[in-house]
């Protein structure tokens, strides 16, 4: 399907609210995961324009009219910024499908109304963070305030480029936060946009700002200065414990979501058919390239053979397509840098002495692009290397137990902690399982939920903190105490 809509305009940086160029003039190109092709020119901010969103960002919130606005007032321009962004539904999901690859049906379908939902919802909160009056002293009146933090840095990937502006703006404003974010330099057309939006929305000049650029240079100087009081970051675990340990020189507050290889869990008691769709849906959406992915499908012996039978086979039925055609299910990774990682390891996992038993190959749309087929690997032993290392890409590891015992031990048996899913009739089972998992998140009969009003995270080399629901409010504002002597 050619693409023959409007052309995309170039892309600015976002500081002052304005759309300017970057100092150094420079810029970089953003490319078409599915066709190959250069799709624009963005300008590519450098440690000196980290410099200048800072001062905006700085002034906008010590004294712009933001902290002077009525919480009221701040909760009606973000609830606006959630309508304007389902107003321009289909130019945001189309930005968003040629950026990143990722099919037109989840764009429109799923990216644009949770971002609307994340700044709808925490639109609601402005007017309700409270402090608290605390029975103290009968000489005094003791009262807690809780107060922004002030300048906010966001670090964001390329696999939702413009939820994660929903999952860390739209809290941080809704605190009363400014915010400087960075999108990921694979895709960083859409988070121009809805910056864009914000403006139109009634934010004022510098509360939202927006530096797309390199990681190591506009991202590193944004976590190195000192005029930036936290980062919010979801990506790799290796760039999040660089993070962390470079936010230490200028005592930065950080959270960070990072990587996972989320067990889904599938006992033989479970409504099979049901499952076999939440195990495709948790490795197949997002092209696998989802942080929370069920990328290793624990399933219990004396169903092995039939579950694996049923999964291959529909497995094989799902092909890559043009991502902008809406019947599109599997679109295009969003790199060839990607598209070769995921592949090695399909290879990894053959050599380890796992069976392909679907997918594992490049498959071009009209003869190009990064398409990797719906690719499951059975026989895999929990210590393999594609069973505890994030892949990234649609690459399904099968891995069977015997009992909730074993299910457990192997779930939990991985550095990261994330997510998982258990697949069960039994009531007990289900929740005693989900006690015992070491997840931020668990769904039982039941993947890749979310909602603004849930929290998400997660435990060991997964990160710490959480996004969404009231939780992640508490990353963005602190308390202070306040007393009062009254004798
Ligand atoms: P990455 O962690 O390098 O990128 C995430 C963000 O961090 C991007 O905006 C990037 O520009 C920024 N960044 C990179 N280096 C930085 C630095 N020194 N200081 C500040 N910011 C920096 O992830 P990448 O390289 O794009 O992907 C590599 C692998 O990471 C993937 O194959 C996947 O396994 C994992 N990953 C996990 C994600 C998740 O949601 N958990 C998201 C993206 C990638
Ligand atoms: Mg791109």
């Amino acid at each position: 399907m050619t693409d023959t809509l409007t052309p995309i305009r170039p892309g600015t940086l976002i500081i002052n609210g304005e759309a300017v160029d970057a100092a150094s003039g420079r810029t970089f190109t953003t490319m078409n995961p599915a066709t190959e092709e250069p799709l624009v020119a963005v300008a590519e901010a450098g440690a000196e324009d980290v410099d200048r969103a800072v001062k905006a960002a700085r002034a906008a919130f010590e004294s712009g009219p933001w902290p002077k606005m009525k919480p009221a007032e701040r909760q009606k321009a973000l609830f606006r910024l959630g309508d304007l962004i389902l107003a321009h539904g289909d130019e945001l999901a189309r930005l968003e499908t040629l950026d990143n690859g990722k099919p037109i049906f989840e764009s429109r379908q799923i990216d644009v109304p949770m971002v609307a939902n994340c700044f709808h919802y925490f639109a609601g909160w402005a007017t309700k963070l409270a402090g608290e009056t605390l029975p103290v002293n009968p000489a005094f009146f003791t009262y807690t305030l809780r107060e922004p933090l002030g300048v906010v840095g966001a670090i964001i990937p390329w696999n939702f480029p413009m939820i994660m502006v929903g999952w860390k703006a739209a809290p941080a404003l809704a605190a009363g936060n400014c915010v400087i974010l960075k999108p990921a330099e694979l895709t960083p057309l859409t988070a121009i946009r809805i910056a864009e939006l914000a403006l139109e929305a009634g934010l004022p000049a510098g509360v939202f700002n927006v530096l797309p650029g390199k990681g190591s240079v506009a991202g590193e100087a944004m976590v190195r200065h000192p005029g930036v009081d936290k980062i919010t970051f979801t990506g790799s675990t290796e760039v999040g414990r660089h993070i962390m340990k470079t936010a230490a020189d200028t005592l930065k507050k950080v959270t960070l979501e990072l990587g996972g290889k989320s067990p889904n869990i599938v006992f033989a008691d479970a409504d099979l058919d049901q499952a076999v769709r939440g195990a495709m849906n948790g490795i197949f959406y997002g092209k696998g390239e989802v942080c929370a992915a069920g990328s290793r499908l624990l399933v219990e012996s004396s169903v092995h053979d039939e579950f694996v039978g049923r999964l291959a086979e529909r497995a094989q039925k799902i092909q890559p397509a043009d991502p902008l055609d809406p019947k599109s299910r599997l679109g295009a990774l969003v790199s060839q840098a990607q598209m070769e990682k995921v592949l090695g390891y399909v290879e990894t996992g053959t050599k380890e002495g796992a069976t392909l038993v679907a997918g594992g190959r490049r498959q071009p749309v009209n003869g190009k692009g990064w398409f990797v087929q719906a690719t499951v690997l059975d026989r895999v032993e929990n210590t393999m290397r594609v069973a505890q290392e994030e892949i990234f890409g649609p690459v399904l590891s099968v891995i069977r137990f015997d009992d909730v015992e074993d299910a457990v031990r192997k779930a939990n048996d991985i550095v990261y902690g994330l997510a998982a899913g258990v697949w069960t009739r039994d009531v007990k089972k289900a929740h005693a399982v989900a006690r015992r998992l070491q997840a931020g998140t668990v769904w039982i009969n039941a993947y890749n939920f979310y909602d603004a009003a849930m929290p998400f995270g997660g435990t060991k080399a997964s990160g710490f903190g959480r996004d969404l629901g009231p939780e992640s409010l508490r990353e963005y504002s602190q308390v202070k105490s306040v007393w009062v002597s009254i004798e």
